[in-house]
């Protein structure tokens, strides 16, 4: 198995967006770190406290995105928010699941964190790079 998910690149790039960028490399570190707790079968209680934390600063980074083009309108922003939303809740998912009795495999977290991973890079290669069409300040 790789020893990450997330590998940064140039195509990351958000151009004039120096903090979503930061956030962005901030968040695949914490995927990356939380896929080498899952894949060294550590401690449920590191494991899920490294979950909440992916959580919590996604939250938090949606949050500021979204106010990047909060008055901006049209499908692409509306399709933008619900990816969000619904990226959210896969994510509350995954965490609902580490937090259950229900006795899961290395294997099958591994998948299930890769696919979360694969959803998240490709969203910022599409509707991310969207804001590079507007402002780095909110309206
Ligand atoms: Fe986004
Ligand atoms: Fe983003």
């Amino acid at each position: 198995m790789p020893t990450e998910l997330l590998l940064w690149s140039h195509h990351c790039v958000i151009y004039n967006h120096t903090r979503v960028n930061e956030q962005h490399a901030h968040l695949f570190e914490s995927v990356n770190k939380l896929y080498l707790r899952i894949k060294d079968n550590a401690k449920q209680d590191t494991v899920l406290a490294n979950a909440e934390a992916l959580y919590q600063d996604t939250v938090t980074h949606f949050r500021e995105e979204e106010a990047l083009f909060s008055e901006c309108t049209g499908d692409q922003f509306t399709l933008h928010r619900l990816q969000h939303k619904h990226y959210l809740e896969a994510l509350r998912g995954f965490c609902d699941r580490l937090h259950s009795d229900i006795n899961l495999s290395v294997e099958s977290l591994t998948d299930q964190l890769r696919h979360l991973a694969d959803w998240y890079q490709a969203h910022i290669l599409t509707s991310d790079k969207q804001l590079e069409d507007i402002s780095s300040t909110p309206h």
